[in-house]
């Protein structure tokens, strides 16, 4: 006798179930939009809170259970506030790509040492394919145990079955409950998939990784329909061309949201970098115009980054505005102020501004960094290599003071530059570090006086 088939189609845009595989929806007409799911029929686990769901007087909850378990990865647990917490649901978004899968395969790894028992459901690769990474990967996976599965309710027997401390799902977007209408990755499945999740990290006392892809297609819910179900949002961010990554935390129950980890993504996977400031200022060109230090702060950290402007004549009508990590209406209010209160002709010249290294900042205290490197370019002189800037600049030309100004000033210092140009008022009452000479100014004003004085 046959087997009877276990899988069907499903079309992503109206959940339509057809046996075959064809590249237009038979019910919609929607051009490949069918996935292959399992159709076998469990009825998915509920109230696994039984017997924690009475209410409880607050007293009596036992609050001393919040003892973290390190990563073994310095800036994951960073960003996680100090490890993981049992029973916690953590939401790793990102886009395809990106290195969701690679970063969770590693972090398992180095858990997997510390006899935590750790269990990798995949509903988008192979074994084949994971081995295949995990080999890639300097940390040794060995006894991770693998599952590729997309049907909840066999992941749940699983679980109950294994009892892991840590369940990793990637990604949410493939996971299939049964009874709940739609196609796996639309907005029904991904939520019902991540209650069930979220019950059986809670219930059990499971830390859950969901992994959950950033789609622009309408068709497939992205990550953003969970983030008030979990108790940790944490996206994965950078250039798929640069070669670092942030890993961003959007919200954190268990510890604050100011936290970046930088990841260096190497053939090998991914590398910690302890030390970004360093690591984006690698190759700078020196004695070059248009090429200035700023510090901005990514959460609680102070980044030394390179902002690089090129000021020359424009030969359309209307010159030209470029900017590459600065945003661009502010780039446009920025020369728009040095236009107007230093008097040059900025609008019969073409101005492009860039962050090396595919870095995006929009912390206004970058300001006075492009606002130096135009008037640098202008001019073409370079500015003293040794010089850091940081200060918002406002619209009558006014140098504003920024929070966290001894953070970037004991940056600047580590990395031995020996001058920075800030706010005057972001100089009142701090103690400035050794060997670094700070000068506050003003008004944008002020700056070409500086800046002409230094080269
Ligand atoms: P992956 O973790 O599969 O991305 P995601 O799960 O977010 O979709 O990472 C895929 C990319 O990372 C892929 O383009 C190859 C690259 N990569 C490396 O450069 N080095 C490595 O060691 C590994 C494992 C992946
Ligand atoms: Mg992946």
């Amino acid at each position: 006798m046959a087997k009877a088939k276990t899988t069907a189609f499903y079309c992503k845009e109206c959940g339509n179930e057809s046996s075959k595989w064809s590249g237009q929806c038979p019910a919609c007409g929607a051009w490949n939009s069918l996935v292959e799911a399992p159709k076998e029929s469990c009825s998915p686990v509920r109230g696994r809170l039984t017997g924690v769901n009475a209410p409880v007087p607050v007293r009596e909850v036992n609050s001393a259970s919040e003892d973290r378990t390190k990563c073994g990865n310095a800036e994951l647990d960073r960003v996680l506030g100090g490890g993981i917490v049992p029973g916690s649901l953590v939401l790793i978004g990102g886009d395809p790509g990106i290195g969701k899968s690679t970063l969770l395969m590693q972090t398992c790894g180095q858990l997997s040492k510390k006899d935590i028992k750790i269990l990798y459901i995949s509903g988008e690769e192979s074994l084949k394919q994971i081995k295949l990474r995990a080999d890639r990967l300097e940390t040794d996976c060995g006894s991770v145990l693998l599952l590729c599965e997309t049907d909840v309710a066999r992941i749940q027997a699983a679980i109950d079955d294994v009892k892991p401390d840590v369940v990793v799902v990637d990604s949410v977007q493939t996971m299939y409950v049964e009874n709940v209408s739609g196609a796996p990755g639309s907005v029904t499945q991904v939520r019902e998939a991540a209650n069930v999740f979220m019950t059986i990290a809670k219930g059990m006392g499971i830390t859950v990784f969901l992994v959950g892809h950033v789609t622009r297609e309408g068709s497939i819910a992205g990550p953003k329909i969970l983030e008030h179900m979990v108790d940790t949002v944490l996206y994965f961010e950078g250039e798929r061309s640069a070669s670092y990554r942030i890993l961003r935390a959007v919200k954190n129950r268990f510890g604050s949201t100011d936290e970046i980890g930088v990841f260096e993504m190497t053939q090998r996977g991914l590398k910690e970098v302890e030390n970004p400031s360093e690591y984006m200022l690698t190759g700078r060109p020196l004695d070059v115009s248009g090429s200035v230090v700023f510090c901005c702060m990514e959460g609680t950290r102070p980044v030394l980054l390179e902002i690089q402007a090129l000021v020359c004549r424009t030969s359309f009508g209307n010159a030209r505005r470029s900017s590459n990590g600065v945003d661009y209406n502010r780039m446009n209010m920025l020369l728009a102020v040095l236009e107007k209160k230093l008097e040059v002709p900025l609008f019969e010249l073409d101005a492009y501004i860039n962050i090396t290294g595919g870095m995006k900042v929009a912390e206004p205290a970058m300001d006075l960094g492009i606002a130096a490197a135009v008037i640098s370019s202008l001019r073409n002189t370079p500015v003293h290599e040794r010089t850091v800037f940081f200060g918002e600049i406002g619209l009558a030309g006014e140098v504003r003071g920024v929070s966290m100004t001894a953070q970037r000033l004991n940056e600047a210092a580590r990395l031995g530059f020996t001058r920075c140009v800030m706010p005057a008022v972001s100089l009142e009452g701090i103690e400035v570090p050794k060997g670094i000479e700070c000068i506050g100014i003003r008004h944008v004003g002020e700056l070409v006086r500086v800046l002409r004085q230094q080269s």
